[in-house]
């Protein structure tokens, strides 16, 4: 199976979504290089074209690109073995070339080992045009490097343009996709088209787009958000980290609940700091009755208080190291309890209709009827019949 993003990789200028001032001065750039020219340096954030429009220009003006990225980039002596030969030989029939430094700052500080020193050295004596692209040019490392080269900054994109590109891809994937899906998709990723692809392929696997998928895909971040507000309360003894842990959390405060619950045990391993923990669990939860019985919202910041800081701050010392946060069992659990009460209601509900009493006094006689298809095979089978049980609901009497 192809890789969207590799299949639909623009390989021509004008197949790149947007960025069209960027692309003008890119194209300039590369057409009027002579030796002696500033490098370009393009920057912006992940996933918005840099890298393919680069080799979308070299291939429609039939380039060579020779390409570097930060692992190449860590030692001097691989830069200057490599980029030295390419920059200063140029025969009149060979194919021209640029020279494309990709993420230069994928190199930290620590790795780099005189790369970017090496980059500097070079870079006025290339004969070839030289394009490098970053994230972040205003990192401290490259402060030196950017000032020798020429800045052209690439945008993130809007929805609608993103939202255009998935169109098209769907109708070349006969994809079936709803409008009201691929908005938010688009909507979803922040600019960044890389992640919209990527996304429309995992989601569309069986040839359609729905809301469900999505929500699928949302409460999987979802996840990951509440995780990281997990981290910030249990690993921090400072009340103003804490207190900002639930802002970029979308989950309702019951399912919070649960998150701490579920794993407040599995940080604080000593029982005082446990105690305390679940105390201000208990009190948030007093609040938590008290806004649903009253309507009291004020009660909403107590309670993210409690959860937040009340939590941190019921630890002597961090516990040090790594712990893996889990999703909470206990919704299973109350799922897998309500669908045996489910089952147990249901049949109230026919005893009821049978004896003309309630379903709350035959939830009584439930429990009763268990022992009798337990332990009595002929009255069961009578009982099943003239009630009119169905095979479920007298596996679940006997089990
Ligand atoms: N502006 C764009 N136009 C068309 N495709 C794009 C664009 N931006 C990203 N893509 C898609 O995402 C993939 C990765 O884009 P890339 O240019 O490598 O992003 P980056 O800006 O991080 O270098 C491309 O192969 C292409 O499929
Ligand atoms: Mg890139």
């Amino acid at each position: 199976m192809a890789i969207w993003i590799n299949k639909y990789a623009p390989k021509t200028l004008s197949e790149v979504q947007g960025q069209t001032t960027a692309l003008g001065k890119l194209k300039e750039f590369v057409e009027k290089y002579k030796r002696g020219n500033k490098p370009l340096l393009i920057y912006g954030p992940q996933g918005i074209g840099k890298t393919s429009s680069a080799h979308a220009l070299a291939n429609e003006m039939n380039y060579e690109i020779i390409e570097l990225n930060a692992s190449d980039l860590r030692n001097a002596n691989s830069i200057n073995s490599f980029l030295g030969a390419a920059i200063n030989q140029r025969s009149l029939f060979a194919k021209k070339k640029i020279i494309l430094i990709d993420e230069v700052d994928g190199l930290s500080g620590k790795e780099d080992r005189g790369g970017v020193a090496a980059i500097n050295a070079l870079l006025e004596k290339s004969v070839y045009p030289i394009i490098i692209v970053a994230n972040d040019p205003y990192k401290k490392n490259l402060a030196s490097l950017r000032k020798k080269c020429e800045l052209l900054e690439y945008r993130n994109l809007a929805y609608t343009s993103i939202l255009s590109y998935l169109k098209k891809i769907c109708q070349k994937e006969k994809i079936k996709a709803d409008e009201e899906s691929l908005t938010s998709l688009a909507r979803s990723v922040g600019g960044d088209l890389r992640a919209a692809i990527n996304d429309l392929q995992s989601f569309s696997y069986n040839g359609k787009l729905t809301k469900k998928d999505l929500e699928l895909a949302y409460s999987r971040d979802h996840t990951e958000k509440i995780i990281n507000s997990l981290v910030r309360i249990f690993k921090t003894l400072s009340a103003d980290v804490a207190i900002t842990a639930f802002d970029e959390v979308e989950e309702d405060l019951d399912k919070i609940f649960f998150w701490i619950d579920e794993n407040l045990p599995r940080e604080y391993t000593k029982v005082p700091d446990l105690a305390k923990g679940f105390a201000n669990l208990a009190i948030a939860d007093v609040f938590k009755g008290r806004i649903k019985r009253w309507q009291y919202y004020r009660f909403y910041v107590y309670c993210y208080n409690l959860l937040s800081v009340g939590i941190a701050l019921s630890k002597e010392e961090k516990y040090p190291g790594f712990t893996s946060y889990k999703p909470t069992t206990r919704i299973l659990r109350m799922w897998m309890a309500n669908q045996k009460n489910a089952k147990k209601k249901a049949i109230a509900q026919k005893i009821a209709a049978r004896t003309h009493t309630s379903t709350k006094k035959a939830m009584e006689d439930v429990i009763l009827m268990n022992q009798i298809f337990k332990k009595n095979k002929k009255e069961s089978e009578k009982l099943s019949d003239f009630l009119e049980l169905d095979k479920e609901e007298v596996a679940w009497l006997r089990g």
